[in-house]
């Protein structure tokens, strides 16, 4: 198993896990899951890596990747999957994260927030934005579905504001900027996200959990034959 931002749930389903990314710190930051084995790959893993760190052809059950398809080498990626995909039943799940909804208040200046990180996103975001949709993905569907995906679907994910600011400083926009010199959640923004989160007259500050909502594209489908 690829990268996967909700991996503890998922991985309950599976005897053996293996949660891989380019960045150690990333792994680092990784939930710690008993079943799981932690990972650091090449960008680019060659076939002799793929089956040293992650198994033999036709071994893995199911592949996923959370909001890092955009990032991968497809051509080299999707052979890839295939010769490590058990035949006739094995998955690959690949989906992305676009915009967290909070409530109108604070929609609204996030949406301002988006437009000014906008020039900041690397450009294969852009099939974020676009919701997978224009994303190759060869794949059939699974059995009982009549198409590939993508499918949209909503999480609801608890927050407090401060963790609501911790997910905005986790975009690689963000640190982009950051590293150009420029604050993106500057003092005056902060406030403006403070002020509307209370604006909600029957919504606290600390009430903003359960209003989260992360909106997600999923592709997903059976590798067969
Ligand atoms: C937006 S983050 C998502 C992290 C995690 N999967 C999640 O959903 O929370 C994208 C991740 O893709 C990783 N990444 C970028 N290029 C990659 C590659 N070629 N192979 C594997 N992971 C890669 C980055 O290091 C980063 O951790």
């Amino acid at each position: 198993m690829l990268s996967n931002c909700y991996f503890p749930q998922l991985a309950k389903y599976y005897k053996n896990v293996i949660a891989t990314d380019t960045s150690p710190k990333q792994l680092e930051f990784a939930a710690k899951v008993p079943n799981v084995r932690y990972i650091h790959t090449s960008a680019r893993m060659s076939m002799s890596e793929i089956e040293s760190k992650i198994g033999a052809e036709s071994s893995v059950d199911l592949v996923t990747s959370a909001q890092a398809m955009h990032w991968l080498d497809l051509p080299t990626f999707y052979p890839q999957v295939k010769w490590l995909l058990k035949k006739p039943n094995g998955v690959i799940a690949a989906w992305c994260y676009t915009m967290p909804q909070v409530n109108n208040s604070v929609d609204t200046i996030f949406e301002k927030f988006d437009i000014v990180t906008g020039p900041y996103w690397e450009s294969p975001r852009k099939v974020v934005d676009e919701k997978y949709k224009t994303i190759d993905f060869p794949f059939e569907a699974v059995d009982g579905c009549d198409h590939n995906g993508p499918s949209e679907f909503k999480i609801e994910k608890v927050m407090d504001l401060d963790s609501y600011f911790t997910y905005l400083k986790s975009w690689s926009a963000y640190q982009t900027a950051k590293e150009k010199g420029v604050e993106l959640l500057s003092e005056d923004v902060v406030d403006k996200f403070t002020s509307a989160c209370n604006e909600d007259g029957k919504r606290e500050k600390s009430d903003l959990s359960n209003l989260l909502e992360d909106w997600q594209s999923w592709k997903f489908v059976l590798i067969i034959k």
